[in-house]
């Protein structure tokens, strides 16, 4: 399957969890991947070798997205090794949880820079090159994809996480605001939205067999998601196949937003 063939996509985020899952998913596809790691040099080589080994291509580049000066130096080298970029995974994104009354000011503050004005620093760099260049019909129909990679909590309030929701519940009218801007452009922009997914950010909520039970309350479904759940849902919308979805969240959470507490309840 090669629905992404010559495309090049930045992935954020990308040397573990969802980000990581991401990055594989689109070197299979065909795409040119570029790994973004902030600190995990090591990990993205891996993320990197495992793509070029399955006949792929990568690249890995550090940058800390919620530095502009940064993100441009993220395009300028994946412009300058695969000439330009056709798909945006704006996936960077971390906790600091502390109870509402006892959240410092450096703790909200990090949490909005990185997951939400991380993602308004990369978005823009991306639209600013796919206006440049256009659509180019042999890769894809629209002139570049944006997928922002929010969370159920851009709808889910949570108590003792109000920074991370916070920021998630920005980045949904982030992205509607720009989906309606740049559609003349035939710039595609969309969110995915995932519920829990097994990844190091929530080990501690389904690493125990206690704590996973506890948490398949919440999930109708009746399992925890795996990273690759989401990744396919990226691929799909940064292929032509969803070419007609546009502005749209796309929950990948397995009923979680389907407020399953009232399932016997109310
Ligand atoms: C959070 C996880 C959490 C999940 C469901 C995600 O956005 O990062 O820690 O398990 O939402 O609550």
């Amino acid at each position: 399957m090669t629905r992404l063939a010559g495309q090049t996509a930045i992935v954020t985020g990308a040397s573990s969890g969802i980000g990581l899952g991401i990055a594989l998913a689109m070197g299979r596809e065909g795409a040119h991947v570029v790994v973004n790691f902030r600190s995990n040099e090591e990990s993205a080589r891996e993320v990197v070798e495992t793509i070029r080994s399955a006949g792929g291509s990568a690249i890995a580049v550090g940058a800390d997205v919620s530095r502009e000066e940064d993100v441009k130096r993220l395009f300028e080298q994946t412009i300058r090794e695969f000439g330009t970029v056709d798909i945006l995974i704006n996936n960077s994104g971390l906790q600091k949880d502390a109870p509402f009354l006892e959240m410092s000011l450096a703790d909200w503050q990090k949490v909005i820079d990185v997951n939400l004005t991380g993602q308004f620093l990369c978005a823009r760099e991306a639209a600013r090159e796919f206006v440049r260049r256009g659509i180019v019909k042999e890769r894809s129909v629209a002139a570049g994809k944006i997928i922002c990679i929010s969370s159920v909590h851009d709808v889910i309030p949570w108590a003792g996480h109000v920074n991370y929701a916070a920021s998630k519940g920005g980045i949904m009218l982030f992205m509607k605001s720009i989906a309606q801007e740049l559609a003349p452009q035939r710039i595609r922009v969309n969110s995915i939205s995932p519920g829990a997914i097994k990844t190091s950010i929530n080990r501690d909520a389904w690493e125990s067999r206690e704590a996973e039970e506890k948490l398949l309350k919440l999930i109708p479904y009746g399992r925890v998601g795996e990273p690759e759940d989401v990744a396919r849902a990226a691929v799909w919308l940064a292929s032509d196949e969803s070419d007609y979805v546009h502005g749209a969240t796309l929950y990948v959470d397995g009923g979680m937003t389907l407020y399953p507490g009232f399932a016997d309840n109310g």
